[in-house]
């Protein structure tokens, strides 16, 4: 078995579903102690269960500072380091046009999807460099390259993070520690089923040039590889993992 996180610790947020989930299965696969840090309780009890001893498991919401702070604190302590975060709660928001759009529905989907970007990495980074060096994946979308008519938080936010992204890689850089985002195309998980009918998702498996949806695994690969020591040139960048929607 491939052992490329082996004696790594590794924090997941939004791990108990979907493409967080699949994350934190392929990293502790490849033997990294993870973190998995999630607001959904059942959720959490379920991919603890079917990781075993090689997952810890955290309930918070990633928009609250505060609870970030104890999130990445209690990582540290409890495992002994902190190498590797992946940034990936989110939600969806309202589906409205941006002149009708719920100002509080703006704010909680600012909050989830971007703030909590910029709280992970404030806490993130001085463990990391705690611990000699690590690596972040930021989990932005292709809605950090184009528009989605109806989704003007959440593509504000997924844009958003890619400046973040950016700013703290020319950062920290030079002290060992990497920082990139991911852009999925759309993928099957709960965010997509739970919200949308079978013709909706066929619709938008159409618009991919490969006729499919993205499998969240396809995203943990990815991500995965970013986290790795393969990756050691690559910081700051964006890379889309969504079956060629963008080059169209
Ligand atoms: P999902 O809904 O399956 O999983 C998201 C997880 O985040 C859930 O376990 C949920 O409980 C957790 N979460 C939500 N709000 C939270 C909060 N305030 N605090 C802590 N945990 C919270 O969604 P999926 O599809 O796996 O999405 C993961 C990330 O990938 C999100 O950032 C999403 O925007 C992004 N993404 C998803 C795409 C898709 O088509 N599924 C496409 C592009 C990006």
């Amino acid at each position: 078995m491939n052992e490329r996180f082996a004696g790594k610790v590794a924090l997941v947020t939004g791990g108990a579903s979907g493409i967080g989930a699949a994350i934190a299965r392929q990293l502790a696969r490849e033997g990294a102690q993870v973190v998995v840090a999630d607001l959904d309780k059942g959720g959490l009890e379920k991919i603890a269960a079917e990781i075993g001893e090689r997952a810890l498991t955290y309930r918070l919401d990633v928009g609250n500072v505060e609870e970030v702070e104890a999130l990445v604190d209690y990582a540290e302590h409890e495992c002994g380091a902190l190498h590797l975060a992946v940034n990936n709660a989110g939600i969806g928001g309202p589906s409205v046009a941006t002149a009708d759009y719920p100002v509080d529905g703006w704010h909680r989907v600012i909050d989830v999807n971007l703030n909590s970007v910029f709280y992970g990495m404030k806490y993130e980074i001085p463990a990391m460099l705690r611990a000699g060096g690590g690596a972040i994946v930021n989990m932005s979308s292709i809605l950090g390259s184009v528009g989605w008519a109806t989704a003007a938080a959440y593509t504000t936010a997924k844009h958003g993070m890619l400046g973040l992204t950016k700013v703290a890689a020319l950062e920290y850089a030079k002290a060992g520690v990497r920082v990139n985002a991911v852009g999925p195309g759309f993928i099957e998980t709960p965010l997509l089923s739970n919200n949308l009918s079978p013709e909706v998702l066929g619709g938008l498996a159409g618009l991919h040039p490969v006729g499919r949806l993205g499998k969240p695994e396809e995203v943990a690969a990815l991500t995965c590889f970013l986290l790795s020591n393969e990756a050691s040139f690559v910081t700051g960048s964006y890379y889309l993992v969504d079956g060629g929607y963008v080059a169209r």
